[in-house]
């Protein structure tokens, strides 16, 4: 069985593109891989964040993880800061990274620009840190985001130097892409969703919040950019990629339809899509009517969602035990790979 790493960073509440971006592959995962998945809390803290209200964002992050359905009995669920062993194997890779090859990252480089004040040099080793988390798994397959597709062939290169270095350590990780879509911002939806923008729906939103912001999407009422929007949604449900055939001005709200019919797809039932596609098709979309409609498809797709972590919440032991549980089998695990790797580099 093959195993598997990944994380996300406790940033606010998860939203619906952590969920169709990430962790709805995670679930599917989980059954036939031996899986990791943490809160990526020490990579949170290279951009601004609040210590107060920290704790509250990890152990959200382990909620909505365990309300999607991520199942502790079977993945290990842990809290990445509670593991030493990722910032000690940090060090040991940051002594075979090749300082240029941090600086080509491109989200160092968006992330650097950014915050020219307050670059840090967390944001600079970000990446070493991420490989660490993979290795210190032996994780060969990393289910991310495109964006992240950089960071962890960073960490490929740094499993190959090592082991050409000092012997056979690691295996050579890979990002597994495409498992996910990728859902985009409602109001700006020519970047990722994320909840710090308006545009974000919380996997906690209530029908009534996920129609009010459904509202405010981005959308266009041409006949023809409908239909290709949703041509476009469709093709990349079959793994296609299309190009747009239309003027750039249109751009931005053809992006906005392709990214509701991108949710339609991934949440709504067959009747429901069949007839908004026929809609697009034949030049009927009406988005006073399309909206309210995706937002009742979300809202009743996370019923279940809102309802289990309303039970868990009430259950904060429960909860704790489970974090404890998968921090201790976390450890366990990347300790065994450290000594292997302080053994090969001759120091123990
Ligand atoms: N950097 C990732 C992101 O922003 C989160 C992350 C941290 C991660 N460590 C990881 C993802 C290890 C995969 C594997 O999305």
């Amino acid at each position: 069985m093959s195993r598997i790493l990944s994380g996300i960073r406790p940033s606010g509440e998860l939203h619906l593109g952590n969920y169709l971006g990430a962790i709805k592959q995670w679930i599917d995962l989980q059954h036939d891989h031996e899986t990791y998945f943490m809160v990526a809390d020490l990579h949170a803290i290279t951009t601004s964040f609040d210590p107060k209200t920290l704790p509250d964002d990890i152990q959200n992050v382990i909620l909505d993880y365990l309300a999607a359905g991520l199942d502790p009995e079977t993945a290990t669920l842990f809290v990445q800061s509670q593991n030493p062993v990722h910032s000690e194997l940090m060090w040991l890779l940051n002594t075979i990274t090749p300082v240029g090859e941090l600086q080509r990252m491109v989200q160092f480089k968006e992330k650097s620009a950014a915050n020219k004040e307050s670059n840090n040099a967390g944001i600079l080793n970000y990446p070493i840190l991420m490989a660490a988390d993979i290795l210190a798994y032996k994780a060969e397959k990393v289910p991310v985001g495109d964006d992240q597709g950089q960071h962890v062939e960073l960490a490929r290169d740094l499993a190959k130097k090592f082991n050409r270095l000092f012997g056979q350590t690691f295996p050579e990780p890979q990002a597994i892409h495409g498992l996910g879509r990728r859902i985009m911002d409602l109001t700006n939806p020519e970047q990722k969703m994320s909840k710090s923008m308006a545009g974000g729906i919380g996997l906690n939103d209530s029908e009534e919040e996920i129609n009010k912001k459904l509202q405010k999407a981005v959308t266009g009422a041409e006949p023809g950019m409908i239909r290709q929007a949703k041509n476009m949604a469709e093709a990349a449900e079959k793994g296609a990629h299309m190009e747009w055939a239309r003027d750039a001005n249109l751009q931005k709200q053809a992006h906005g339809v392709r990214n509701l019919f991108t949710i339609l797809f991934a949440l709504g039932e067959k009747p429901e899509i069949e007839k908004w596609k026929m809609a697009a098709e034949e030049g009927k979309l009406q988005f006073s009517e399309f909206k309210p409609a995706l937002a009742k498809i979300i809202a009743d797709h996370f019923a279940p969602f809102r309802e289990k972590r309303a039970k868990f919440l009430k259950k904060p032991k429960v909860v704790a035990e489970i974090i404890a549980d998968g921090n201790k089998k976390a450890r366990h695990e990347a300790e065994k790979t450290l000594a292997e790797a302080q053994q090969k580099m001759g120091l123990r």
